[in-house]
């Protein structure tokens, strides 16, 4: 019996054909929304999958699955995935660490940058015809040279933002995560762990790169909020879920923080109102990593996944390797 991989969203057309050239290929290139009973019932003719963040894979999805044995995910992040479930399962999950690393932070440096320096609001001033003169505070922002930045999560991303802003803007850096790093690392991106309260009351710019699971629901609430500085920043670029982002529009309608970026939502694709209504507000549709170099690079590593699992019984980079024992099975 042939191989049989659905693709669960439009992808390259390049990457598809790789997938091609090894496996019967269940491709959803217009994009239908694959909504959850369709999903499930088509999973279960199928040996693998090609997932985006977006694409639940839960215990209700894999009820009655027996076919399927993996699960490549082309995203770094894959609270999408019940990676209990799956390993129960003996499904290997793989997601696309490092290859996302730099044009992420990018990101979240460009979304501090908008927001400290007010720049999607100015321009909007500026489109609408708005703009009929000089003012000495006209949209005056925050500093973000020689300011401090505090970053939530201090994985491979939290690093790459820390570097750019230790070297490139001469900032102070805190931090905060499960284990602080090594002595060396600390010294090599200018950054001192602090606790998370701390990190709340001392940063001009707080950043969070945090991976979400459900314990980590809101974690930045309304008592995380009152603890930054009056006229502070908040950018996420990690997941939508980390900010209770009611408390936020409560925070920017106040005039508590200066403002905040967000590429992330709690329900994506769908934004709170309220945010929408905050001049102050930064927003992107979750495309951190989005360069067309890197998002190929994301859907090249999904389709190694794929293949190197079928052909050689091994992947780049297993979630839960303890899956990889079904293989030849
Ligand atoms: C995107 O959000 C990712 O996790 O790669």
């Amino acid at each position: 019996m042939s191989i049989t991989v659905a693709v669960a969203r439009p992808i390259f057309p390049e990457v598809l054909e790789r997938l091609r050239q090894h496996f019967t290929v269940v491709d959803n290139q217009e994009g239908k929304p694959w909504e959850a009973q369709a999903w499930a019932a088509s999973l279960r003719h199928c040996d693998g999958v090609l997932t985006t963040m977006a694409d639940t894979l839960n215990a209700q999805v894999l009820a009655g699955n027996t076919r399927l044995k993996v699960a490549a995910n082309m995203a770094v992040g894959y609270n999408n995935f019940n990676l209990a479930e799956l390993t129960a399962l003996g499904v290997l999950a793989t997601n696309t660490p490092d290859v996302l690393t730099q044009t992420t932070a990018d990101m979240g440096f460009a979304l501090l940058m908008a927001c400290a320096r007010r720049i999607t609001e100015s321009e909007q001033y500026l489109r609408a015809g708005l703009w009929r003169a000089w003012r000495y505070d006209f949209f005056a922002g925050a500093e973000v040279h020689g300011s401090t930045l505090g970053i939530l999560g201090m994985g491979r991303i939290g690093q790459a933002v820390a570097r750019r802003a230790h070297h490139g803007f001469d900032m102070q850096v805190l931090y905060n995560n499960r284990s602080p790093l090594p002595a060396e690392t600390e010294r090599a991106l200018g950054a001192s762990f602090v606790s998370r309260h701390e990190l709340l009351e001392r940063s001009d710019h707080v950043m969070l790169v945090l991976p979400y699971s459900p314990e980590m629901h809101h974690t930045i609430g309304q008592a995380e909020i009152a603890r930054m500085k009056p006229g502070s920043h908040l950018i996420n670029i990690a997941r939508g879920g980390l900010v209770d982002e009611d408390a936020l529009a409560d925070a920017l309608e106040r005039g508590h923080l200066g403002g905040a970026a967000l590429d992330v939502f709690e329900n994506e694709p769908s934004v709170n109102p309220r945010l929408l209504a905050q001049q102050r507000m930064v927003m992107t549709p979750h495309t951190a990593s989005s360069s067309l170099k890197t998002r190929l690079a994301m859907a090249n590593l999904a389709a190694d996944n794929l293949i190197d699992y079928f052909l050689k019984g091994s992947a780049k980079t297993p979630l839960n390797a303890a899956a990889l024992k079904r293989v030849g099975e």
